[in-house]
């Protein structure tokens, strides 16, 4: 049983493993820019794509605790990795126990919502990491909403590692970005709409637009969590009151505060104050 957590208006709490929820925050900010964010990225146990169910839960578990010990009365899984395979149980286990007001949100139902108005051919690929397309969540949100349309789901699980380590832009990315996408049109030729099911995709991109051939709709999911999101607080006024409005944002990592803020740039084009945090 945890402590009893306060009902001030607090800033509202992006989650990711590492970069990728920076894609998340951005949508969120260009839509949403009046409220106050913080910023988790779980960088030093990046990535979480290939580990067990239990231990992407504990550690997700341990980032939204630790966004609430922060203040955030409201967490965005900005992770889908994190939104597969732990969401459902923080929001149906944890939450009742911890603080039945305060929410968790992820980014998959989102990205279903919208992906039925998206296709023509009703055939969708889906690029994420081994645990988020394995977890089949894309498929089962889909066909729940969209039952007409097919989801052929292929785990890319360098693309990760190769954005973290900074190399988004080097040609080795060039392989391994062209080697997936020729691998799900071999699979489904009749795909008309591919969703980067990773936040860190779209910061490969460029090399994306590169190898995916023209005509087909590339679905990066910044914009439509963002949408999503300001939908929510309009119609949850009680959660609206309690997400402070100043237009501010925290960036918070459990790596080296330096080396986050040298890659961050590379993302942000910006510069940012960054501070440490553990979560164990
Ligand atoms: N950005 C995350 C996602 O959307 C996780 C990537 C990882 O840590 O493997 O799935």
């Amino acid at each position: 049983m945890r402590q009893t957590y306060s009902q001030s208006p607090g800033p509202i709490g992006v989650f990711d493993s590492g970069y990728g929820g920076l894609t998340i925050l951005d949508g969120i900010r260009q839509l949403l820019p009046q409220y106050d964010y913080i910023y988790l990225g779980d960088n030093a146990r990046a990535p979480y794509g290939s580990r067990s169910f239990d231990v992407v839960y504990q550690f997700t578990r341990q980032a939204v605790l630790k966004l609430f010990d922060m203040g955030c009365q409201l967490v965005i899984l900005g992770c889908n990795t994190a939104s597969a395979k732990a969401l459902r149980t923080i929001q149906q286990n944890d939450l009742p126990r911890i603080d039945a007001r305060r929410r968790v949100l992820g980014v998959i139902r989102p990205t279903a919502e919208i992906i039925g108005e998206l296709t023509n051919s009703r055939h969708i690929g889906l690029l994420a990491t081994e645990g988020t397309v394995k977890s089949n969540s894309y498929t089962m949100e889909i066909q729940k909403l969209w039952p007409d349309v097919s989801v052929t789901g292929v785990a890319c699980p360098l693309w990760v590692p190769i954005i973290e380590n900074n190399e988004a832009d080097g040609p080795g990315a060039d392989y391994f970005v062209r080697k997936r996408i020729d691998h799900i049109l071999q699979q489904d030729p009749e795909i008309d709409t591919l969703i980067l099911g990773c936040t860190h995709y779209p910061i490969l991109m460029p090399k994306i637009l590169k190898y995916v051939p023209r005509g087909i709709r590339i679905v990066p999911q910044g914009e439509y969590v963002a949408e999503s999101l300001k939908s929510y607080l309009a119609r949850h006024e009680e959660m609206d009151c309690l997400c402070t409005k100043g237009g501010t944002v925290r960036y918070c990592t459990t790596e080296n505060e330096t080396k986050f803020k040298e890659s961050a740039r590379i993302f942000l084009h910006d510069d940012i104050e960054v501070e440490h945090l553990d979560l164990e």
